[in-house]
């Protein structure tokens, strides 16, 4: 028997292709020494005694993988989102990182964000921290504890904050990301990683943003940043940039997209060409936020083009931007821009589909984890099981239509009710 296996045993809905759902009625998804071993309509002889959790009724589904979103906002998540981008980071924003110099503030509030995210359909997330230093490896901590797995970055920001949500210099801000990456070292997380995290061009300046290129190459380390958010913003970093041709010449120009790490764009809802061609060549991914894009009225990204150039695409609840850590929300919020930009700005760019939109909160997003996202022999097994069963119809629904439904209504007594990362149980 094998020592490191088990199997879940339930209504199983994965992506085979990013258009194309695969589900097994039923079924037994198979774990082995954290990786999937494949979904198989009968538990394979060689796995013959191993333990099975039977969610028997239940969806079984890859875990949803939110890869752009604010701890410290989630404080304030639901408020406040009647401003524009750079006025809601004045009014609302800066001021609510200020507290996380406040050690026991940043206790009582990410103690909520752990276990809030904990018992989300989320399994792996991409999260921006505060400046500060401690609160960020505070975070880090409690996220570890949590059994998810994620990438956690202290945020740098030398210009253009408020007085007391701005550091010093770059060459303060440069020392103390090299402190903090020494202490994650010393810390030896195991699902907690360090993200190089400039907050976008307008927070910093030229010689931090060279700085932090250099520490990408130095520590071939991953890096997230925003990216073409707003018009006002991207008018902004052409007044900072003059010299730069697009938005997205000022990180590539700096160092901080070449390399093998992940480098992962938020919104990009305004790029031109050749913005796109820079993401191409440094294989970005871009991290698609639509609720933040509605609230903040930042625009919508043309994300078929994006797909159809081959640029790879996750999805992020970009919290506080977005009021929720809902994935499925993100997902029906994804599908419900994608059709208002068709109807609206081109009808050409066909929208996307609901099998398309999970496919992105999953596989899209959980490559820059690595083999993440999907049921298919060799992925790290990430699993959620979701009871649907409060979602009452007297219709009886494929698997497929069954997920479509916990898309739209989980909000109405959708459970989510088991929770595996890299094969471990954590809920
Ligand atoms: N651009 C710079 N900072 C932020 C932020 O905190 N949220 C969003 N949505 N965009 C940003
Ligand atoms: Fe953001």
């Amino acid at each position: 028997m094998c020592k490191n296996a088990f199997a879940i045993k339930g209504d199983i809905v994965w992506s085979k292709t990013p258009q194309e759902l695969a589900t097994m009625e039923g079924g037994y998804l198979v774990s082995e020494d954290g990786i999937c071993q494949g979904v198989f309509s009968e538990l394979p002889e060689r796995y013959a005694g191993v333990p099975v959790d039977d969610r028997s009724g239940m969806l079984v589904v890859p875990g949803l993988v939110d890869i752009h979103l604010h701890a410290p906002q989630y404080a304030f998540r639901g408020l406040g989102m009647d401003l524009e981008l750079l006025d809601w980071l004045n009014t609302h924003t800066f001021p609510e990182e200020a507290k996380y110099r406040d050690l026991s503030y940043a206790e009582r509030a990410y103690d909520i964000f752990a276990s809030d995210l904990l018992h989300s359909a989320t399994t792996r997330a991409v999260i921006f921290a505060t400046l500060h230093v401690e609160a960020t490896e505070l975070l880090m901590d409690k996220l570890e504890a949590t059994g998810l797995c994620t990438m956690v970055g202290k945020v740098n920001m030398d210009r253009n904050g408020s007085a007391d949500l701005c550091e010093e210099s770059a060459a303060s801000s440069l020392a103390e990301t090299r402190q903090w990456l020494a202490d994650v070292e010393k810390k030896g997380y195991e699902r907690t990683q360090a993200i190089l995290t400039p907050r976008f061009t307008p927070s910093c300046s030229d010689d931090l943003m060279r700085g932090i290129g250099e520490l990408r190459a130095e520590y071939g380390l991953p890096l997230q940043s925003h990216l073409s958010e707003n018009l006002s913003e991207i008018g902004w970093v052409k007044e900072l940039c003059p010299w730069s041709s697009c938005y997205g010449e000022t990180y590539e120009k700096a160092g901080q997209l070449a390399g093998d790490a992940p480098a992962i764009m938020a919104h990009c809802n305004w790029c031109p060409d050749e913005e796109m061609e820079i993401l191409k060549a440094n294989h970005v991914t871009i991290a698609h936020c639509p609720q933040s894009n509605m609230m903040l009225s930042s625009g919508i990204a043309p994300i078929r083009r994006y797909l159809d150039e081959g640029i790879s695409v996750g999805i992020g609840t970009d919290v506080a931007g977005g009021a929720t850590l809902s994935m499925f929300r993100a997902i029906g919020d994804a599908v419900g821009v994608s059709k208002l930009r068709w109807r609206l700005v081109d009808d050409k760019l066909a929208p996307l589909s609901v099998a398309e939109a999970f496919y992105l909160a999953t596989a899209g997003g959980g490559s820059v984890f690595g083999q993440v996202g999907t049921f298919k022999e060799g992925y790290e097994l990430d699993a959620v099981v979701l009871d649907d069963a409060k979602l009452r119809t007297p219709r009886d629904l494929s698997l497929a239509e069954r997920l479509e439904r916990f898309v739209y209504l989980s909000g109405e007594g959708g459970q989510v009710a088991g929770k595996y990362v890299a094969g471990r149980r954590v809920l």
